[in-house]
């Protein structure tokens, strides 16, 4: 396989940034939800430091994710699309880069403005570039949370969108950004009752 991308393909660099993304951000978005529902105290602080430190990881890789897609190209859809499939594949795509984009800005300026504490990992402290400010801390939380919420909705139509690419439309968009190979078509198989038809002829 290929680093770059080709005209029918993803390549290494870009399958491996989808994939290893998409493990990162379903954590996120299982983690946020769960820590939230925590009652104060300290388990509930450590799980938010976790959080923060990955959404800080998810964001230098989403920097190297759009370097990437500019630097290379991007497999076009398959030709014989709608007009509007197209339309949606692209919103999709693009408002979940946007999303991607204000999840870790809303959670930075929420941790800056509240002033909470802001590390990566155990490495070293984040700087707080925004003095504390309540009314600006309460409306990243609101807006972190809108666009938590609207990244989930985006990413059930993206994977429904995969998904009917793969079983209704049958072409290959599902299996190019696929590491391994899925198994084309289920019916080059002869039809059962077929099969049956064909018995020797000494049994007719
Ligand atoms: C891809 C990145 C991220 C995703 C998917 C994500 C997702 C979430 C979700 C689902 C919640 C729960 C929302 C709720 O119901 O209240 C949440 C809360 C939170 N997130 Fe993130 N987050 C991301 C990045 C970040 C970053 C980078 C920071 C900080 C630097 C951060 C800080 C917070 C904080 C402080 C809360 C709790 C807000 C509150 O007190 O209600 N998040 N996040
Ligand atoms: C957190 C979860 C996910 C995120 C954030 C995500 C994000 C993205 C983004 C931004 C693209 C556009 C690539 C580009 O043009 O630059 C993409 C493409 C794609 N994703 Fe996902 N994805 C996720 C999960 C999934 C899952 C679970 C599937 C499979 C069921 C999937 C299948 C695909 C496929 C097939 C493409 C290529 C579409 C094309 O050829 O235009 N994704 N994904």
């Amino acid at each position: 396989m290929q680093l770059k991308n080709t005209q029918g393909r993803f390549g290494i660099v870009a399958m491996s940034l989808h994939w290893l993304m998409f493990v990162l951000i379903a954590g996120m978005l299982a983690l946020g939800l769960y820590m939230t529902s925590l009652p104060d105290g300290e388990p509930k602080w450590e799980w938010y430091s976790i959080h923060k430190s990955f959404g800080l990881l998810i964001f230098v890789l989403l920097l190297i994710r759009i370097l990437w897609r500019m630097y290379d190209m991007v497999p076009p859809l398959p030709d014989g699309l709608k007009a509007i499939e197209r339309f949606l594949a692209h919103l999709t795509h693009y408002g979940v880069y946007l999303a991607l984009i204000i999840l870790p800005f809303s959670g930075y300026v929420d941790s800056s403005a509240g002033d909470y504490h802001l590390a990566f990992f155990d490495f070293f402290d984040i700087p707080k570039l925004i003095p504390k400010n309540k009314a600006l801390e309460d409306i990243s939380v609101i807006a972190h949370q809108a666009v938590a919420y609207s990244l989930i909705a985006l990413l059930v139509m993206h994977i429904a969108g995969a998904l009917k690419h793969h079983l209704v439309l049958e072409d290959d968009v599902l299996r190019r950004m696929l590491p391994f190979k899925l198994r084309k078509n289920v019916t080059t198989y002869p039809p059962l009752r077929q099969h049956h038809r064909q018995e020797p002829t000494e049994y007719r």
